[in-house]
C-alpha cells in the first residue's frame, strides 16, 4: 500500500497523519524482535511541515484534545509533582497547553522533528505559560542527561524511526525515578488485525513488545490505561506509564 497508508484508508489520516509507504512484503519480525519497515522519516517531516499551520483546524482536534486531557488527568492523579516536563513530538504544543495548568510549578518543554510544528507551537503559547520549544528527533534528543522528571508523548511514538533509540533517549534525559507516559494506538484487538492487514505492525507494537522494550531500556512498567474510545465504544488509544529505575 502506498501514499498516505492505512490511516487514510480508515479515515484516521487527520488524527495521526501517517505518510509511510508500505512495501508489498514488510517483514514483521526478525529473530523474535520487531524491526523497522520502509517507513520514510524524511517524508514524515515534509508532511508535518506542510500541515503545521492548519493542523489544529481539523475536526479531529477535538479527539486529540480528549486524548491529551485523558493523559494529563492520568498523570496528575498519580500525585507526581514534576519540576521539568518534556513532550516529545509535541506538534503544535496542544498537549503542553493542557499540561501547564495541571502542573503550574513545572517548566514545560517541547521537542518535535518538524521545524514548522515547532514554529506553530511557539506562536500558540498563551501569555503567562512558561514553555520552551526545540526542533529535534526523539532518537537524538537535544537535552542533557537526567534533566527531566516527566516525559510525555501523544500520537507520535509510532512515527519514531527507531522506537528503541527513542526510548533509550527518553531514559537518558529522565532523572532516576522519572516517569514516561506514552499515548498511542497499539496492536490490541481490532487494531492488531488492521495493522497486520496494512503491513505496519512493525511500528505499532503489542503491549507485550512495548513492555519488553521499556524494561530492556531500564524502565519498570507501572501500568496501562485505555485513554480514548472512538464513538465512545471502540478502543483506539492506550496509554502506558513507565518509571526510570534508580
Ligand atoms: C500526529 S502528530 C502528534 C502531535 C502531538 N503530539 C499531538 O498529540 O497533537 C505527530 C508528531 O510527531 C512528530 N514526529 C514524527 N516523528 C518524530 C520523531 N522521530 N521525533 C520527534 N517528533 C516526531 C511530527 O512532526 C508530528 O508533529
Amino acid at each position: 500500500m502506498t501514499g498516505r497508508g492505512w490511516h487514510g484508508a480508515w479515515g484516521l489520516t487527520r488524527l495521526c497523519g501517517a505518510t509511510a509507504t508500505f512495501p508489498a512484503r514488510t517483514p514483521l519480525c526478525a529473530g523474535g524482535s520487531v524491526i523497522d519497515s520502509s517507513f520514510k522519516p524524511e517524508r514524515d517531516v515534509v508532511h508535518y511541515n506542510d500541515w503545521a499551520p492548519t493542523y489544529e483546524d481539523s475536526k479531529v482536534q477535538r479527539i486529540r484534545n480528549d486524548i491529551h486531557q485523558s493523559l494529563v488527568d492520568w498523570a496528575a492523579s498519580s500525585g507526581i509533582q514534576p519540576k521539568r516536563i518534556l513532550d516529545v513530538g509535541c506538534g503544535t504544543g496542544a498537549l503542553l497547553r493542557r499540561v501547564g495548568p495541571a502542573f503550574p510549578d513545572a517548566e514545560l518543554n517541547g521537542v518535535d522533528i518538524s521545524p514548522n510544528m515547532v514554529k506553530e507551537a511557539s506562536r500558540k503559547v498563551p501569555k503567562g505559560l512558561r514553555v520552551h520549544f526545540l526542533q529535534g528527533p526523539a532518537e537524538k534528543l537535544p537535552f542533557e542527561d537526567g534533566g527531566f522528571d516527566l516525559v510525555v508523548t501523544t500520537i507520535c511514538f509510532h512515527h519514531w524511526r527507531s522506537r528503541v533509540e527513542g526510548i533509550a533517549e527518553v531514559h537518558r534525559v529522565l532523572a532516576p525515578g522519572g516517569r514516561f507516559y506514552i499515548a498511542d494506538h497499539f496492536a490490541i484487538g481490532w487494531l492488531r488485525a488492521l495493522f497486520i492487514a496494512f503491513r505496519c505492525r512493525d511500528r505499532c507494537h503489542t503491549p507485550r513488545e512495548l513492555n519488553r522494550m521499556l524494561r530492556d531500556a531500564g524502565f519498570s512498567v507501572q501500568g496501562w490505561k485505555r485513554l480514548y474510545k472512538l464513538w465512545g465504544w471502540l478502543p483506539l488509544i492506550q496509554g502506558v506509564v513507565a518509571e526510570k529505575r534508580p
